[in-house]
């Protein structure tokens, strides 16, 4: 029995992964693997620290960041090689709300800025909700693998792409770039004068064998965007953390960020985030052995039982991309069918911004007991009325 088996009862604390379902799936009983929060209690080191600030009881304003910020650092030189010091880094209360602010501070309205579908969906929502416009750069399945196209993406740079979003590690097909990767992408940019904005909120889920490189060893220009939230399981938390290669677009950051009013860090947010960084690694390891398990059985047992479902190979992240073009239906019967007929909530591949279609998103971060009984569950259904 590992920690991770716990059946942590969440239903009932106002989590929109359970609680959420009636609403969103029409359906209360189907087994959430959708949206990508972790079924598991955060590490031990977290809640006492917390239980120790909340026992305190007085909650006024924070004073200094500095030592929050060095932990940051610690953190990222220790497990990503990445050495980098604490002014350049900036506290944001979620990598979304980074990304949005990213998009307004290093273009300008009507720009087109770049993504690379399937992506996380606020890809695009922060392009399009700010007056920008955006440069498909589909990801390819080539040799099994998705990876980027790096000609296509030189079209768009020949038009003038401004800025480019990149996903790294990538939700949803959860590959971990690799340095040749992120190094000819980042050369290709250079040339063409546009900036680099990477999402690194999934760096930390390192499944073994795999190595996340962080943009700023490799671009020393770049804006990085990490958090302490999906790795430790505190996305409630809302506090995150933006890396700059230069002071100056770490000045403009922060005036942008003042302009419109963002202002302090949440004082249990940071502690949280301070704690799992500095006393959370040993936990994280053990983790990332379960996550790598639960990968492998799934697997086997979808090659078992469904293998006419293309599995994406997972490097990064613990959400699996699942190719379920095989059973001919359209995006929408697929959906209502694996929640009506299996009871299984999975993630739409058309949340993913365009070329999701036919795919679905699944969270495998749960006591591997229910990620199992889900596959069975899908496996029945759909042989009910396959023939693959
Ligand atoms: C790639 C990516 N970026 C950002 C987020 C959300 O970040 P936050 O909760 O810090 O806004 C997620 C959550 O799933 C994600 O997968």
């Amino acid at each position: 029995m590992s920690m991770f088996d716990e059946d942590v009862r969440r239903a009932g604390t106002n989590c929109v992964k359970w609680d959420g379902r009636e609403k969103i799936f029409g359906r209360e009983d189907a087994i959430p693997l959708w949206v990508a929060d972790m079924d598991f209690r955060s590490p031990g080191c977290v809640k006492r620290a917390l239980l120790e600030r909340v026992e305190h009881g007085v909650f006024g304003y924070p004073f200094d960041m500095t030592g929050a910020k060095q932990i940051v650092c610690e953190w990222e030189k220790k497990r990503h090689g990445l050495n980098i010091e604490n002014e350049m880094v900036l506290f944001s209360p979620g990598v979304v709300d980074s990304l949005y602010f990213a998009v307004q501070a290093f273009s300008e309205k009507g720009d087109s800025v770049a993504l690379q579908p399937p992506v996380y969906g606020p890809f695009l929502h922060a392009i399009e909700d700010t007056g920008r416009k955006p440069f498909f750069n589909p990801l390819k399945l080539s040799g099994g693998k998705w990876r980027m196209d790096l000609n296509q993406l030189e079209d768009g740079l020949k038009q003038g792409v401004k800025l480019l979003l990149l996903c790294s590690p990538h939700n949803p097909v959860g590959r971990i770039w690799t340095r040749e990767e992120l190094t000819e992408v980042s050369a290709l940019c250079r040339r063409y004068g546009c900036r680099i904005v990477t999402d690194e909120i999934h760096a930390d889920f390192e499944l073994p064998g795999n190595r996340h490189i962080p943009m700023l060893n490799i671009d020393p220009e770049a804006i990085c965007f990490v958090s302490s939230t999906k790795t430790f399981n505190l996305a409630g938390l809302r506090c995150s953390s933006m890396l700059f290669g230069k002071g100056e677009d770490r000045d403009t950051m922060d005036r942008l960020m003042n302009s419109i009013g963002i202002g302090e860090i949440n004082i249990l947010g940071v502690l949280a985030q301070s704690t799992a960084y500095a006393e959370g690694a040993p936990w994280l390891d053990e983790l990332l052995l379960y996550l790598d398990e639960t990968r492998r059985t799934v697997e086997i047992e979808m090659a078992e039982k469904m293998p006419s479902v293309g599995v994406s190979r997972l490097e990064g992240t613990y959400l699996m991309w699942l190719d379920m073009k095989c059973f001919g239906m359209s995006q929408r019967e697929l959906e209502e069918f694996i929640v009506k007929e299996a009871g299984v909530a999975l993630s739409s591949g058309t949340s993913f911004c365009p070329h999701g279609e036919g795919f679905m998103r699944m969270n495998i971060a749960t006591p591997r007991k229910n990620v199992l009984i889900a596959i069975d569950r899908m496996s029945v259904a759909f042989k009910k009325i396959s023939t693959l």
